[in-house]
């Protein structure tokens, strides 16, 4: 493709936007990240940096400015984030070691001790299911090329998307929540929705009970149309998901279960909204109310970042100061949040 040409199609389709009535989602100049010679990887995007690129820093801050727009940061390069964001950071599982983050593609190699995702059960040698560190990956009918590892979670990436009020629960249009989806290398893939949610502006780098990002909760179903952000990550750890009812024992901690409303669980009930210790909400329109409401759910990222973090497993808290009732600085948080006879 000659550059001229792709110029020319650039600017015909800037013109576009510009007169359209849906603003981009990115406030600045094209040419702050599009170039109009050479590409990152001769993307026919042409695109001044791939994913990783754009969304690393080298200093500590998580929310770095690039003209009028900001970019969210997910692996700070140069030594740990001074605040990570909702995902947490892929800077540990580089300085510390695998158990740290999920292994991605242009962060850093396959895991060394994890052959496949745990407790995965779609097969697929050689696919996304196993590694998110592959440079080829099989999928249905042959094999891709990978440029990063980002896609096989964001498959929707849509950084034109219309603006939209904030507070507004993320849809097709705009790529779902925080543009996941899994990729439509499948063919079911292509008609499944996203992720559903609404994303806070500032990807919680400041987040407190009334400031935070709204995660949909699962409705018990196994109908397609479920957009959970853990059923999501029960796509690639199928057995990690819900035990409906409770006829088998939990093969891991209960996940998109309701916390209810009774023995040790009644005080969380009406406490205040606490980001360190996220619940899915089963209705996103009507999350006004910043308190854990009866019908909340416990969720994958109750307990996890789904980047990585500074503990093992990606754990949102370090677990090892979780010792029954001796006190201490995990009262009231981590898995005392809703186990609240446990701790003091
Ligand atoms: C802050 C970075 C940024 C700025 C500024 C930006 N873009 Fe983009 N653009 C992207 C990224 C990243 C993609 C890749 C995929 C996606 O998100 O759709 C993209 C994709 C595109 C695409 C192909 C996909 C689509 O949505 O149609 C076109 C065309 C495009 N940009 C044109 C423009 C024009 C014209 C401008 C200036 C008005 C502009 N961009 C400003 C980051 C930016
Ligand atoms: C040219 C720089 C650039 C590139 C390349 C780029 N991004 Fe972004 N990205 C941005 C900026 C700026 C924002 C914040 C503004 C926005 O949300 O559009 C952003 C926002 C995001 C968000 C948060 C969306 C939300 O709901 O707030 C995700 C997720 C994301 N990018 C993923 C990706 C993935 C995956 C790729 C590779 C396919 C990618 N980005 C490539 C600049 C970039
Ligand atoms: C295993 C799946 C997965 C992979 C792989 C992945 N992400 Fe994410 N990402 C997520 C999830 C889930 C969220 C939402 C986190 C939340 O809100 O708790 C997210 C959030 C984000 C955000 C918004 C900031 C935040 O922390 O909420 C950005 C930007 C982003 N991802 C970029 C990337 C880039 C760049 C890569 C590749 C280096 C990547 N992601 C790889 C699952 C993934
Ligand atoms: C696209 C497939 C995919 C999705 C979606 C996915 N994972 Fe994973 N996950 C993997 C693979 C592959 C591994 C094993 C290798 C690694 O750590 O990257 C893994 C490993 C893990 C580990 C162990 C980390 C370690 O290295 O010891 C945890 C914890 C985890 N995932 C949690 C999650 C959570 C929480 C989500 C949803 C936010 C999620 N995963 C979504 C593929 C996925
Ligand atoms: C209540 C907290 C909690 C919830 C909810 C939770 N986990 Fe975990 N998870 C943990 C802890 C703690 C570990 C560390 C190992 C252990 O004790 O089993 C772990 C370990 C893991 C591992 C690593 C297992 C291994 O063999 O290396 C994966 C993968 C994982 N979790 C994925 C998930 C997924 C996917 C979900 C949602 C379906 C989920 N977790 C929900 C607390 C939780
Ligand atoms: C977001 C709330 C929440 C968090 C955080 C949480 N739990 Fe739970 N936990 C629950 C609920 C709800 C149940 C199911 C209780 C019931 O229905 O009786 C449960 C059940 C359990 C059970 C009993 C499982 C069974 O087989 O019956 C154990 C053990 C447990 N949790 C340990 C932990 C540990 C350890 C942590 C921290 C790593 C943790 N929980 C964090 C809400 C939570």
């Amino acid at each position: 493709m000659g550059g001229g040409w792709a110029a020319a199609l650039l600017f015909g389709v800037g013109m576009l936007l510009l007169a359209g009535d849906g603003a981009a989602g990115v406030g600045n100049s094209c040419f702050d990240c599009h170039t109009m010679h050479h590409s990152e990887s001769g993307s026919t995007m042409l695109l001044i940096s791939g994913c990783v690129g754009c969304h690393s820093h080298e200093g500590p801050e998580t929310v770095v400015e690039m003209g009028a727009a900001r970019i969210p940061i997910v692996y700070n390069t140069g030594g740990p984030p001074d605040a990570m964001l909702a995902g947490g950071n892929f800077h540990w599982v580089v300085t510390m070691g695998d158990q740290y983050g999920h292994n991605v593609l242009g962060v850093s190699g396959p895991d060394q001790y994890l052959a496949t995702a745990p407790g995965g059960s779609a097969g697929c040698a050689n696919s996304c299911h196993q590694s998110l560190a592959l440079a080829e990956v099989h999928v249905p009918g042959g094999s891709l090329a990978l440029d990063d590892g980002c896609q096989s979670c964001h498959g929707s990436v849509k950084h034109h998307r219309p603006e939209r009020p904030p507070g507004t629960p993320a849809d097709a249009e705009t790529g779902w929540y925080r543009f996941l989806k899994a990729p439509a290398l499948h063919g079911f893939a292509a008609n499944k929705p996203g992720v559903g949610g609404i994303g806070v502006a500032d990807w919680e780098r400041h987040a407190d009970s009334d400031h935070h990002n709204i995660y949909l909760a699962d409705d018990g179903s196994n109908n397609p149309t479920q957009r959970s952000l853990s059923r999501f990550c029960s796509g690639c750890h199928q057995n990690f998901h819900t035990q409906v009812g409770r006829a088998t024992p939990w093969l891991r901690h209960p996940t998109n279960y309701a916390i209810p409303d009774r023995g040790e669980f009644a005080a969380v009930i009406g406490a205040a909204y606490n980001p360190q210790v996220p619940v899915a909400k089963p209705d996103l329109y009507s999350h006004q109310s910043e308190v854990v409401e009866a019908g909340d759910q416990v969720a994958c990222v109750s307990c996890h970042r789904a980047h990585g973090s500074p503990y093992p497993d990606m754990l949102r808290w370090d677990y090892s100061q979780m010792r029954a009732h001796q006190g201490g600085e995990a009262v009231g948080n981590g898995c005392f949040f809703c186990h609240t006879a446990k701790d003091a």
